[in-house]
């Protein structure tokens, strides 16, 4: 299977990189829409949280959920193309990489599933970790940049 896609490798690669800003943009900006939720709730304005749950599920629907499953299609596919299933060599980085994005994965369900618990009205964490889980995307991009680009150990 290396060398699968052929010609095409490129313009999947630029697929791949231009749904993992959306992906990327929407987490940042959900766990920030749910501080803002959490707070609404607390000063018991519920006419602004109805608007953050809209938001939140406008968030969801349009821009993450779509942009995380082509990530994941067209990431595989370049993984495939690069000999993941063929074990080929030098690719520690790739296997790092998987983890950190399969991580990442769980981070956005979770955080959807919190908007869930602020949408009846539970929020569970305080507002200063619901802050320094918003930190979790970045270090996740910064460690998966530094992997795809400087290959470590390849
Ligand atoms: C969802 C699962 C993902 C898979 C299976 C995947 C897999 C891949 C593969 C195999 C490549 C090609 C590397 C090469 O040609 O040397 C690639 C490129 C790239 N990926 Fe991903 N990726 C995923 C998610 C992400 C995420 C979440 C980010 C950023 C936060 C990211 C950032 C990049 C970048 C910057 C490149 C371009 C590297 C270059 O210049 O060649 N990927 N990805």
């Amino acid at each position: 299977m290396i060398g699968w896609l052929g010609a095409a490798y490129d313009w999947v690669k630029a697929a791949h990189l231009i749904f993992v800003i959306f992906w990327m943009a929407g987490l940042f900006m959900l766990p920030r829409y749910l501080v803002y939720h959490q707070e609404a709730l607390a000063a018991g304005s519920d006419a602004e949280a109805r608007t953050w749950i809209d938001r939140e599920g406008k968030l969801r629907r349009i821009i993450l959920t779509p942009a995380m499953i082509a990530v994941w299609a067209l990431g595989l596919a370049l993984a495939v193309n690069i000999g993941l299933l063929d074990g080929a060599g030098g690719l520690g980085w790739l296997h790092l990489k998987l983890l950190i994005v399969f991580l990442l994965s769980g981070y956005h369900g979770w955080m959807v599933g919190y908007a869930r618990k602020l949408a009846a009205g539970r929020p569970t964490l305080s507002g200063k970790r619901l802050r320094l889980l918003n930190e979790v995307p970045a270090f996740a991009t910064i460690a998966i940049v530094i992997l795809v680009i400087v290959k470590p150990g390849a």
